[in-house]
This record gives C-alpha cells, sequence and structure tokens, in this order.
C-alpha cells in the first residue's frame, strides 16, 4: 500500500511531538536484537546522545553488555562500556517498551528447511512488544524481508492493539546495510533507506534516523524499502553466480578468471568486479534472494535469475572438493585419510561471523569422504555452537611445522591475518579458492 497522500501538519497527523523529540535527541530508543546489525545500530544513538534501552531474548547477550563485555570482536568492551555510562542498558523485559519513543527492530530472518521465509522471530517480536505499546512512539523494522512484510504482518497485529498507523503510532522499514570488515564505512556513513506506512510515518522515520545517520534515503512505501534491500542483495548473489560460473569456464580453458576480472574492472564504466569463491556465505546473500522467489509464487511469478544464480553458488563446495581430490588424486593420495587443514571459518575474511559459511559445508564434504579435518581461523578460535553444525575442534595455529603436517590445506576464506607465504613455502598442497596466489606454483591448484 503506498503512503495516504496527506496535507495535515506535523501536529495535526499526530506525530509532531515524537518528531520534536527525536530531533532534539530527548527520544529514548529501543533497540530489539543486539546482535550484529542491533549492537552497532545501539552505539550508534548512543553517540549522538540518546538514550538507548537495547532488547534481547538472550538472557547471556544481555547480561554481558549490563557487565560492559562484548560478544562481537569488531565491537570493544571498551566501546560497551562507553555506551553503559552514557546510560545504555541491555534488558529481557519487554515491558520496558512502553518508556521508550522508538522501537527499532533487529532480529533474524532466517530460512526454514524448505528454504522459505521464517518470520518466526519477527513475529515473536511484535507479539511480545504489542501489548506494551502506546501512542506516539515509531516501530521501524529492519530485519530483511519480503515485500509487503511491514504491512501484512506488523501493521495489524499494531492495529489490532486499537492503536491507528499515522495517527497513533508510526510504522516503518528501513533495511539494515552493514558491510562487516569494511574499513571505508560504518553506520553512520552508510546511507539509509527508509519507507513509511503513511506520510506521517515516514516523516518519524526520517527523524528517528537523520540524527544517527549522514544521509537518509526516502522512499514512497514500506514495501519499496523492503524491495530495494532485496534488489541490493540479489544482484550481489547473481554477480557472484556469474563470476563463479566464468570460473568453471576459466579452469576448463587453463584461463586465469582473476587475471580477466582485474582486466575487466579497468573498463571505467560499465563493469563492476565481482569475484568467485567457494560459495555464499553470511546471513544475508544466501538467503535473502528466496525470500522474493517465496513473494513472487503469489503473484505467479518464477524468478529465474535468483534459482539459476543460487544454483550456480550452491554447486561451488562440490566443485571446490572435486579439484581438491583431483589434486591429490596427482600427488597419488585419496581424500578418505588424507590430513585437510582449512584456512577460515568465517564467511568473508576480517570477520568472525561463521554463520552459512561454505567453509563448513567444505569441511562437512570432506568429512563425509573419510578426510581428517581441521581449520585454522584467527577470529574464531573455538569451533561455535551452531543449529546444523558440529565439529569438536580449536583453531590451529600456522607454523612452519603445523603446516608440514597436512596433506592439503585449503583457503576458503582469505584473511589477512594468514601467512600466506609461510603457507605456500611448506604446504604439500594449497587449494586456493579465493585467487590469494597470483603466480603459478607446483604445489598450488585454483579452485
Ligand atoms: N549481519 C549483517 O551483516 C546484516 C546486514 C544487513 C541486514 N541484516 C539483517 O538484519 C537482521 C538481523 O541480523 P543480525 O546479523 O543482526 O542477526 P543476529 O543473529 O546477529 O542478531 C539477532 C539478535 O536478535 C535476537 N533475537 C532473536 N529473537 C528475538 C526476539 N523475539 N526478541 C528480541 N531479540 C531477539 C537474538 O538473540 C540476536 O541477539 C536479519 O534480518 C538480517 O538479514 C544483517
Amino acid at each position: 500500500m503506498a503512503p495516504e497522500s496527506s496535507t495535515l501538519s506535523t501536529v495535526a497527523k499526530g506525530n509532531g511531538a515524537l518528531v520534536a523529540k527525536l530531533k532534539d535527541r530527548t527520544a529514548h530508543i529501543g533497540i530489539i536484537g543486539l546482535g550484529y546489525v542491533g549492537l552497532p545500530l545501539m552505539l550508534r544513538f548512543s553517540e549522538v546522545g540518546y538514550q538507548v534501552v537495547g532488547f534481547d531474548i538472550d538472557e547471556n547477550k544481555v547480561s554481558r553488555l549490563n557487565s560492559g563485555d562484548s560478544y562481537i570482536e569488531r565491537i570493544t568492551a571498551r566501546t560497551i562500556k562507553g555506551a553503559l555510562k552514557k546510560g545504555f542498558q541491555a534488558t529481557t523485559d519487554f515491558s520496558r517498551c512502553s518508556e521508550v519513543d522508538a522501537l527499532i527492530i533487529c532480529v533474524p530472518t532466517p530460512l526454514n528447511k524448505y528454504r522459505e521465509p521464517d518470520l518466526s522471530f519477527v513475529i515473536a517480536t511484535v507479539d511480545a512488544i504489542v501489548p506494551h505499546l502506546r501512542k506516539g512512539q515509531i516501530v521501524s523494522l529492519e530485519s530483511t524481508t519480503y515485500p509487503g512484510t511491514t504491512e501484512e504482518e506488523l501493521r495489524p497485529r499494531i492495529e489490532a492493539r486499537g492503536l491507528e498507523i499515522g495517527h497513533d503510532i508510526f510504522l516503518a522499514f528501513s533495511p539494515e546495510r552493514e558491510d562487516p570488515s569494511n574499513p571505508d564505512y560504518e553506520t553512520k556513513t552508510i546511507p539509509k533507506v527508509c519507507g513509511g506506512s503513511t506520510p506521517a510515518c515516514l516523516e518519524a522515520g526520517l527523524a528517528l534516523y537523520g540524527q544517527a545517520i549522514e544521509k537518509v534515503v526516502p522512499v514512497s512505501s514500506t514495501q519499496a524499502a523492503e524491495m530495494t534491500k532485496l534488489l541490493e542483495n540479489i544482484h550481489r548473489a547473481v554477480n557472484i553466480g556469474l563470476a563463479n560460473e566464468m570460473k568453471v569456464i576459466c579452469d576448463k580453458m587453463g584461463i586465469d578468471v582473476y587475471e580477466v576480472i582485474r582486466a575487466a574492472a579497468t573498463k571505467p564504466f560499465g563493469f563492476v568486479p565481482y569475484y568467485p569463491g567457494p560459495g555464499l556465505g553470511g546471513h544475508c546473500i544466501p538467503i535473502d534472494p528466496f525470500y522474493l522467489t517465496w513473494k513472487a509464487r503469489e503473484y505467479g511469478v518464477h524468478t529465474r535469475f535468483i534459482e539459476l544464480a543460487g544454483e550456480i553458488n550452491s554447486a561451488m563446495p562440490k566443485w571446490v572438493v572435486g579439484k581438491l581430490a583431483d589434486a591429490l588424486n596427482m600427488q597419488g593420495k585419496s581424500v578418505r585419510g588424507s590430513k585437510i587443514l582449512v584456512l577460515g571459518l568465517a564467511y568473508k575474511k576480517n570477520v568472525d561471523d561463521p554463520r552459512e559459511s561454505p567453509s563448513i559445508e567444505l569441511m562437512e564434504l570432506l568429512q563425509e569422504k573419510g578426510a581428517e579435518v581441521a581449520y585454522s581461523d584467527p577470529h574464531i578460535a573455538v569451533f561455535p555452537q551452531m543449529r546444523k553444525h558440529h565439529f569438536d575442534l580449536k583453531s590451529i595455529e600456522l607454523t612452519e611445522e603445523s603446516i608440514r603436517g597436512y596433506d592439503c590445506v585449503l583457503i576458503a576464506t582469505n584473511h589477512d591475518l594468514f601467512d600466506y607465504t609461510l603457507v605456500r613455502k611448506h604446504a604439500k598442497l594449497v587449494i586456493d579458492t579465493r585467487g590469494v596466489y597470483q603466480e603459478p606454483a607446483a604445489n598450488i591448484v585454483r579452485a
């Protein structure tokens, strides 16, 4: 639904007091879901002077934050302590939602086992906050989701409380755009898209984010904001799929795909470089496109680009394992019984996040084939508790001796902290899925 056109003044629309409080930063902000997205956002609102309450259902996270500790590598305990000094509090008590003027929802949106949207975290959050909502608040959803979620799932639940959207309470969707480990951008400098359920909702949304984020980009509806986020992530998934297909073709033809991408990237217009890899990882790119696939079915549309990219990208771990098996074979070895060290558990370089990491699928595929698998990741000391995966392993320190002890070193994630010269010098075989080595060597195989 597009925002209702309105010529009413801010006060008549009912958002006047809220907008004023947001603009003079006397408003209290509630962040729900204190993970990779919610925690940096909390810090940013605290930094610019708002009182912030953080809500999470994870008691361990809440107590760690309240005691000045951090559970995300790139956020220091000192930063959390600084926020506590400025009044930040974390809580599992959702009745405190009535204390704040803005509620920003940053909870997970995964896929279920049928690869369909699992909105259970969002719905559980809305059900938890609705009894405590009051007039004059804004609720903003940031979790990535399909177009229509805000209007179809949040709006009716809030209105069932007897609160009128756009008059009593204000509803927005503003997708998070994080790029963990990118030194060039931080929360405040990444422009933020925002759509409102009504013009008054959008106005409140712009007032909320406008204080904390340098550039807020208004769009005409919550659906447009939801779709914008999906387009961004689908654009990546499709182009990575193309890069992976090019990798497979180049491999067959004996052409260096990285040389080709680097050369193509010298074109000053009309080309954006994307790089191949061992498969998609992270909370977003492997998951978000399928939110649209699911929703598009309701409209009788088949999302062929998304499916094709998904097919190519999800075939990559098996393709890498095939290259690894061939390379071991050339050395008279089989995968069964070989000792294989996987470098990098995180899904991308220089982060500590293993969610949906292709490294884990590679480890499972190799173990299934009888390999003895180990990993090294300077950002993840112990293999973490995960819902679907388990390895009783600790990160191996990279030394001359440890590297020599493996039949194969598989570079899955190209962390800057790895000593690649040491690896090249001492490994019997290196499988390089990230184009780390530009010069060919007898013990290096690209995959
Ligand atoms: N991580 C990223 O880089 C990134 C980037 C853009 C968008 N997103 C999107 O942002 C959303 C959150 O992702 P994330 O990476 O921060 O996830 P996360 O798993 O790191 O954090 C989510 C937090 O929400 C909490 N939570 C779960 N259910 C809750 C509930 N009912 N009430 C309160 N808290 C609850 C969890 O305990 C956890 O602390 C997802 O939709 C994701 O797709 C993530």
